[in-house]
């Protein structure tokens, strides 16, 4: 689907991807499951490269969950390691596409400090580019990220009746983060796997069959044209 068929005035503000696929879609070719993640770089690169062209603002993408330290060690220093070195080859080009570079999750003792380093960095050169914010989820779920503001907010000593849904929303990860307005999984699986729950009570879901590392630009704006044919209410009638 080329960009020009997608309504421009209606494009998502927010896409979250859950990058799916990638160890199923190496074994299909008899490579091991750490090849699916390095070919998941280049659709990565695609959609942020499509979201760039399509004027999408907000971009969350789901890199390692707190479920995944389950995984074989070896699959798990392979992620840690790769996702430090994508942060160090491709900063300086998000930088100069204007891509502000964040991340959400927890910043547990699991998490080695040079990878801890290498975000800081990112975020500190990329902190005044406007036109995309690129979040990465590393370390995250969406429990934690509840019991996290939980925490917060019962720290602050602030009275019971005076929380709202907006106390809350001001103690996530990222308080400036809009929920998503479109959130596209890929491979098959129909879950959220603890991807952004409290954020996500509106976002149209989109489930794809293509495997992450086969996903691109031309799937990114397929997505964002089945996106278009939705109708959103937000418990209203009307569609507004
Ligand atoms: C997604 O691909 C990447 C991460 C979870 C880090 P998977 O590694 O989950 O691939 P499948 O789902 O096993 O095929
Ligand atoms: C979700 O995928 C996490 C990421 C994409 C990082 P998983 O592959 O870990 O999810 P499950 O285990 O199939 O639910
Ligand atoms: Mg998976």
């Amino acid at each position: 689907m080329p960009l020009d068929d997608l309504d421009l005035s209606r494009i998502p503000r927010h896409i979250a991807c859950v990058m799916d696929g990638n160890g199923r879609w190496a074994q299909a070719q008899n490579l091991p499951r750490t090849e699916g993640h390095k070919a998941g770089e280049h659709s990565l690169f695609e959609v942020v490269d499509g979201c760039l062209d399509a004027g999408v603002e907000w971009l969350t993408v789901y890199a390692f969950s707190t479920e995944n330290w389950r995984r074989p060690k070896d699959e798990v220093r392979f992620l840690i390691n790769f996702n430090e070195e994508i942060l160090f080859r491709r900063r300086d080009e998000l930088h100069e596409r204007g891509v502000q570079i964040r991340f959400i999750g927890r910043r547990d003792w699991r998490v080695p400090k040079r990878l801890l380093t290498r975000m800081d960095e990112a975020r500190a050169l990329t902190r005044r580019n406007r036109k995309l914010v690129f979040t990465i989820a590393f370390n995250y779920g969406g429990r934690a990220e509840i019991v996290d503001a939980v925490r917060s907010i019962a720290a602050s000593g602030v009275a019971p009746t005076k929380i709202t849904e907006k106390t809350i929303a001001r103690h996530l990860y990222d308080p400036q983060m809009p929920d998503p307005d479109l959130v596209i999984r890929t491979s098959g699986e129909y879950r959220v796997s603890n991807f952004l729950l409290w954020q996500l009570a509106y976002s149209e879901l989109l489930f794809t069959d293509t495997p992450w590392p086969a996903f691109g630009r031309e799937e990114l704006f397929e997505a964002i044209a089945r996106y278009q044919e939705r109708e959103r209410r937000f418990g209203g009638v009307d569609g507004r």
